[in-house]
């Protein structure tokens, strides 16, 4: 980036615009994991479903600058690649309970040269994330659907102002849902941020 401008206004929209040219090269830089996925997926038979909004899901991580993120779901690594490329230094914590997946993330991970800043762990959601400790500046939950209790285990890992970022919410039923729906409405504990993936994903800033 160009450091030598003086006009405030002229860098700010000059690093708009870089930023903006990172993260559509950085998505497009994991498209080969998205397609291993969906193979894998048929291959497998299991329900790695792939994110289907990449280059969203890097453009919210961007805008956040995350020194730290945590991840549910980590199927064979693509979106865990894509996160870690939110800046230069992110590191991430990727949760999987398939030791196959875990077995391939960890391959992928190491191939896209990003072992030193992704660790993927295995387990169930649940077990794992009590082992971790907090401060997450960003978690994003990919796995099948949000329980009200990884909800709350999450808002505990993140830090004041941290952003949980909540794919499959639609995928909740009955109580479930109500009461996911009910935690996310408490305007004293989430702001809305915005969503990505056509809507399907949504984004909740921790307030306190
Ligand atoms: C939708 S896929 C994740 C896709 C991945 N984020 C990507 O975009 O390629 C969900 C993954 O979460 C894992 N999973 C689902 N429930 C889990 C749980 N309770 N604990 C750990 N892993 C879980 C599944 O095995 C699956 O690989």
């Amino acid at each position: 980036m160009d450091t030598h401008w003086t006009d405030p206004g002229r860098r700010h929209r000059r690093r708009r615009v870089w930023t903006g040219i990172v993260t559509t090269t950085s998505a497009a830089r994991f498209e080969y994991l998205h397609l291993e996925t969906q193979r894998h997926r048929r291959s497998h038979g299991c329900d790695a479903y792939t994110f289907a909004d990449g280059p969203g899901l890097l453009t919210l991580a961007t805008a956040e600058l995350p020194v730290r993120i945590l991840e549910l779901g980590t199927a064979v690594g693509y979106t865990a690649c894509i996160l870690a490329s939110a800046t230069p230094s992110t590191t991430v914590d990727s949760v999987e309970r398939d030791p196959v997946h875990v077995s391939l993330a960890r391959e992928n991970v190491r191939s896209a040269n990003l072992q030193d800043r992704v660790t993927v762990h295995h387990g169930d959601f649940s077990a794992v994330i009590t082992g971790l400790d907090g401060d997450y500046d960003l978690a994003f939950f990919d796995g099948l659907s949000p329980t009200p209790g990884v909800v709350e285990h999450l808002r505990a890992l993140l830090k004041p102002g941290g952003v949980l970022v909540c794919a499959n919410l639609a995928l909740s039923h009955g109580a479930e849902k109500n009461s996911v729906g009910a935690e996310f409405a408490h305007d004293d504990r989430w702001a809305y941020v915005g969503s990505i993936e056509g809507g399907g994903t949504r984004a909740y800033r921790k307030i306190g």
